[in-house]
Parts: C-alpha cells; sequence; structure tokens
C-alpha cells in the first residue's frame, strides 16, 4: 500500500507547474530552488484527473441572476462567548470555516473547548484532539467547570478517519484541533508540512461545506512565521481569527483578519484567569498604564478597533545614538510608517532625528494599523526627544500626510466622547474633526498642520 502510494504522489514546482516524480531541490524545469511541494495524487489514480466524477456540493446550483437569488439572512448561532461572537461578526454563521492562529499557549484550546462546551447545549458538537489527550482535555474541562455530558471528544490524527467519524455522528460543529498535526493518508510527507497542512485543511473544508457543518481549525504560528503556519490556508476559509497579546500580560486579544460575514479588524478582549478565558465587556481603557507621575515620551491614542475606540498609550524613547546608522524600531506599530513620521518632523516641524535612536511601543502588545497613530507617533517621539511629558490628561488622534497636513480620521466625534468618559479634559484632533457642538468637559485644539501642532503644544513640552 505504502509502495503503491510512493508512486503516485508527485512532486509539484510552485512556480511553473511542472511535476517530479522526487524531490529534488531545484525544479528541473524552471531552475527555481526549493519551489518543489508534494500533492496528492488523482483520485482515481488514472489520467481523468482528481476531480473525475465530481457531482457538486451543498453550495453548486444553476446559473441564475443575481436579483433572482433569495438573499437569507445567514443564520448565526450564539456560541455564549459574547466577545468571540463580536469578532465572528455577531455570532457563529452555520457552514462557516473559521481559522484560529495564535502562538502556542496563548489559549486557542481554552477558548474553543469553553465555545464548544456551550455550543453543545444547542447542537451536536465534536471536538477533536490531535495535541491533548481525552485525559487531559476532560480535566482542563472540569477544572473550568463547563458542562461536558454533552461535547463529544475524539483524539485522532488521520483526516479520512476524523471524516468518517464525523459522517456517522454528525456533528453541526467540529473543532480541529492543531491543523499541524493532522495528516491525509494521500500524502508521505510528514503532518505540519505545507503540503500536510494544506490538503488535510482543504479535505475538511469540503466536508464542511458539503455538510453545513460549522468547522473551526486551529493553527499554530511557527517561529519562522508564515512557512506551513496557519496563513497558507487564509484563503480557503471564510474567517481568519489570530491571538494578539504579550505573553507576560493576562489580557488576550482576539482579532479578525478575515470575515465574509463581518467586520475585518474587529477586536474581542478577553483576560487569561485560573477559570479559563472571561470576557473584558469594556475594554476602552485597560491597555492605559497609570504613571505614578508624568512621564516623558508617552502620548495616549484614542484608536478604533473595529466597530469601538480603545485608548491605548504609545510610548517613544528617543536616545543619542552610538552607530552611524540610528535604529528606528517600532513594536505594535509600522516600521516604514515611523521612518516616514520621522521625515515629515524634520521637514515640516524642524525637528531632526537623524543621530538618534528612536523606539516605539504599543502598551499591552495593541497592534494599532491605522494612521490615525500618526500624531500620536510623532508627539510621543517629540516629548521624549526633548525629554518634557505632555499633560497626563490629553489625548490625540489623527493622520499626518507628507506635505505635514494633519488629515481627519472616521468616528472623530465617537473617539472624543469616549476619551472624555474616561477623564481626558484636553485634546489634539484634525481640524476636519473638531465637533461642533462642544464635549463636556473636553478642550479640543484642532490643528491642520503638523507645524501647528507642535506649536500649540511648544509651550508646554
Ligand atoms: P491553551 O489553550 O492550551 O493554548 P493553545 O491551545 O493556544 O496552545 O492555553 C494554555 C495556557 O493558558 C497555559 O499557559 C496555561 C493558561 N491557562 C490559564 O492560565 N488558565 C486556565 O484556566 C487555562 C485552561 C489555561
Ligand atoms: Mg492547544
Amino acid at each position: 500500500m505504502a509502495k503503491a502510494a510512493k508512486t503516485r504522489t508527485r512532486f509539484v514546482c510552485s512556480e511553473c507547474g511542472a511535476s517530479f516524480p522526487k524531490w529534488q531541490g531545484q525544479c528541473g524545469d524552471c531552475g527555481a530552488w526549493n519551489t518543489l511541494q508534494e500533492q496528492a495524487p488523482p483520485a482515481d489514480g488514472g489520467t481523468a484527473g482528481r476531480f473525475a466524477g465530481y457531482a457538486g456540493d451543498a453550495r453548486t446550483q444553476s446559473v441564475r441572476r443575481l436579483s433572482e437569488v433569495a438573499a437569507e439572512d445567514v443564520r448565526r448561532i450564539g456560541t455564549g462567548l459574547r466577545e468571540l461572537d463580536r469578532v465572528l461578526g455577531g455570532g457563529l454563521v452555520q457552514g462557516s470555516v473559521t481559522l484560529i492562529g495564535g502562538d502556542p499557549g496563548i489559549g486557542k484550546s481554552t477558548l474553543l473547548i469553553q465555545a464548544m462546551a456551550l455550543l453543545a447545549e444547542q447542537m451536536p458538537a465534536l471536538y477533536v484532539s490531535g495535541e491533548e489527550s481525552a485525559e487531559q482535555i476532560s480535566l482542563r474541562a472540569q477544572r473550568l467547570g463547563l458542562p461536558g455530558e454533552r461535547v463529544q471528544l475524539l483524539t485522532e490524527t488521520c483526516v479520512e478517519r476524523i471524516i468518517n467519524l464525523a459522517q456517522q455522528h454528525q456533528p453541526r460543529v467540529l473543532v480541529l484541533d492543531s491543523i499541524q498535526t493532522f495528516f491525509t493518508t494521500e500524502l508521505q510527507s510528514a503532518p505540519g508540512s505545507v503540503a500536510q497542512v494544506r490538503e488535510s485543511a482543504a479535505r475538511l473544508v469540503r466536508y464542511a461545506k458539503q455538510t453545513g457543518t460549522s468547522l473551526f481549525l486551529v493553527g499554530h504560528v511557527t517561529k519562522e512565521g508564515a512557512l506551513a503556519g496557519p496563513r497558507v490556508l487564509e484563503h480557503m476559509v471564510d474567517t481568519v481569527l489570530y491571538f494578539e497579546g504579550e505573553a507576560g500580560s493576562q489580557f488576550r486579544l482576539v482579532r479578525a483578519i478575515k470575515n465574509r460575514f463581518g467586520a475585518v479588524n474587529e477586536l474581542g478582549v478577553f483576560a487569561m484567569t485560573d477559570k479559563g478565558l472571561r470576557e473584558v465587556a469594556n475594554p476602552s481603557a485597560i491597555f492605559l498604564s497609570r504613571h505614578a507621575e508624568e512621564v516623558a515620551g508617552s502620548a495616549i491614542l484614542v484608536t478604533r478597533e473595529g466597530t469601538r475606540p480603545l485608548l491605548v498609550e504609545v510610548q517613544a524613547l528617543v536616545d543619542q545614538s552610538p552607530l552611524g546608522n540610528p535604529r528606528r524600531v517600532a513594536l505594535g506599530l509600522e516600521q516604514n510608517r515611523l521612518s516616514m513620521l520621522l521625515a515629515v518632523l524634520h521637514r515640516h516641524g524642524g525637528v531632526g532625528m537623524f543621530d538618534q535612536d528612536v523606539f516605539l511601543n504599543v502598551v499591552g502588545g495593541v497592534r494599532v494599523t491605522e494612521p490615525a497613530a500618526d500624531l500620536a507617533v510623532l508627539l510621543a517621539v517629540l516629548s521624549s526627544f526633548r525629554d518634557r511629558p505632555l499633560p497626563p490628561d490629553l489625548v490625540t488622534f489623527g493622520e499626518v500626510g507628507l506635505a505635514g497636513e494633519v488629515r481627519p480620521v472616521p468616528n472623530g466625534q465617537e473617539r472624543l466622547r469616549e476619551a472624555a468618559k474616561h477623564g481626558f479634559r484636553r485634546a489634539i484632533v484634525p481640524r476636519a474633526n473638531a465637533p461642533r457642538k462642544p464635549i463636556a468637559g473636553l478642550e479640543v485644539v484642532a490643528v491642520s498642520r503638523i507645524g501647528e501642532t507642535l506649536g500649540s503644544l511648544i509651550g508646554k513640552i
């Protein structure tokens, strides 16, 4: 059997598509290096191709007009965890495939066993683990005080057997933890290799779509980053969620990177406790570190992640550089954007940092992707450079352009109201974001150029 399979799997170049019976370092056709990947043989082993005899699945229909398609509401099921429902776009969509990625030990299995225990109250649920033994999972569920009578458990790593058993038990929701441990018998490569991860996932996704089962795939982010990690699956699934957060912090952020049924960048916030993951219902200020005294290099930014505002602290450290090529390091923000902002600061603000190392960090392990962080970055950098603290009751947001202009950002009013709610008294915002009606307790300084921003602060810092 193994011998027969050996003669049938092929190695296909991902660059040019040439196929070889054996693996080799260089493609004999196009000459590219390290592009050969194992691929499953055709289903019937013959020349008809692997999709011979394909009769369609649950989604296959005849050609229709767009307007004729009755837009049924997607059926959503509450998972019982409101923050998870939020990142999924308002609940789990029936028949959807969700990929949950993150570093090992960040809480993927914990989140899913909690969600499954709650979902199992409503529908048949099957949890397949390729990593932990049934005893380990059961022990954890007991410790977390989860009702376990209804969750079905399977420890198995062969995809064909899993699909077989799933066909017998017909779960409506299925968890596979983690995709790197599963293998399909069609391929010879080890579990966790790109070919195995991709092919195993493809089979499971096909099963989910044929049967309308909701599927959760867990994927570890490997040390090498993309290779064989969950990234190779992102295009196959409906929703991609990633865990973020610092190892030392108890907070865990779950971010939707892709969602066919909801907003991307939506953020769910949890805290890891000894009773598992707890939802943080009002997370807008949890990442603010309260300094005992005023410190230089810290600016408070009102960012907006998904559909709600979040107050975060942007920290900068500017220090004389011993290197000919000073360092620019940005954690939680984009490095190129920092370089650009420093150039704008020099050209339009007259402050040069070409002999300074600049380090930037967003407190709490939050990743800020929106350009609305620009003003906060500039103020934090300048405050550290001058070693003068910003007023502690000041917040800011706004995008900075290459011409030195300060551009408006979406949902300015909402951001300002959130800041006022948390006791901030002053805000520096883009002119177009200035509120028409004053916000009680908040003094708003509207700026349209970077020079003005510095001018309005220069007396203070
Ligand atoms: P886990 O869900 O096993 O991580 P993953 O599946 O992403 O690899 O999480 C394990 C970590 O979470 C582990 O370091 C211990 C911690 N943890 C708690 O702090 N409290 C708990 O109740 C549980 C279940 C785990
Ligand atoms: Mg796990």
